[in-house]
């Protein structure tokens, strides 16, 4: 529980998910800390740090300490740092990235295990960004439903989310999302994964990348997908994050969601991103 922690003070922010961690310097953890951070992570699959100042290097070696890096292939990336995706909104841009309900990365054989995202600029208010548990969505699904799902496994694929057919969206057209043509991946994973490491049940498809049901049409999977989403998006199964300049977020995407409010139009916003390599997931 939060009481076990002795070099970081952690703070649930909701009963489902969330805590954000006090008393840590990102760009110098040592080992003692480190194991702590991995066991908050893993307790409440997304952590929050108030007032880093790190350059993207120090972004880098705290992300290198987890794993490798995965680099986003639609993201626009930082010049400098081409493992840092830049997550961005102008004044005068009205799309944002991220703004439906979803994990990173599904669409890979090996999809990631989780991003660190990194607020450069932020507006004075809005911008906010929420986080679901897939744990809790699971475990709050019928004993019926959680036996049916557990047999089953889900297509995910980039090509309708980052290929050609986003050709007209504004982020496209002004370059925040690029390489279309890289859209091609497809993979099927278990709908219901045992987490890799907590051995946790969590609900696996989600609103940008699931297409189907292995063995079902379209048709006959999106309307129990769409079951699934509107239950995952349930308030109780959610947090929300208010963002200050300096703020990292951390989320397991294995266990999360997340959705990023697009209500701060005619402000702008900032993120340096860095998505981690995961492992294969299994039911
Ligand atoms: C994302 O989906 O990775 C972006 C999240 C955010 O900008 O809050």
């Amino acid at each position: 529980m939060a009481n076990d922690y002795v070099n970081i003070q952690v703070r649930p922010v909701s009963a489902a998910l969330g805590a954000e961690i006090g008393g840590v310097d990102l760009k110098n953890v040592d080992d003692a800390t480190f194991s702590e951070i991995r066991a908050a992570f893993h307790q409440y699959s997304v952590i929050f740090f108030r007032d880093q100042e790190m350059s993207p290097d120090q972004h880098i070696a705290f992300a290198e300490r987890w794993s490798t890096i995965n680099v986003n292939r639609f993201f626009k990336p930082l010049e400098s740092h081409p493992r840092i995706a830049q997550v961005i909104k102008e004044p005068d841009q009205t799309d944002n990235i991220g703004s439906t309900w979803h994990t990173d990365h599904s669409y890979d054989q090996i999809p990631a295990m989780g991003s660190i995202l990194y607020a450069r600029d932020v507006p004075n208010v809005g911008g906010d960004t929420h986080f679901s548990s897939m744990y809790r969505a699971y475990e709050g699904l019928s004993s019926g439903m959680q036996a049916m799902l557990g047999g089953l496994k889900a297509w995910h694929s980039s090509r309708h989310a980052f290929g050609y057919v986003t050709n007209d969206l504004e982020s496209r057209k002004d370059g925040r999302l690029s390489n279309p043509d890289l859209a091609t991946q497809d993979s099927i994973h278990p709908v219901v994964i045992a987490h890799p490491d907590t051995g946790r049940k969590s609900l696996y498809v989600n609103g940008d990348f699931t297409v189907r049901f292995d063995g079902w049409t379209q048709e006959e999977s999106q309307p129990l997908l769409d079951y699934l989403y509107e239950h995952g998006a349930r308030p109780e199964y959610t947090c929300r994050f208010q963002w200050q300049k300096g703020s990292v977020a951390f989320w397991d995407n294995r266990a999360t969601w997340h959705y990023a409010s697009n209500d701060y139009h005619g402000q702008r916003r900032e993120m340096h991103r860095i998505t981690l390599d995961g492992v294969a997931l299994s039911a």
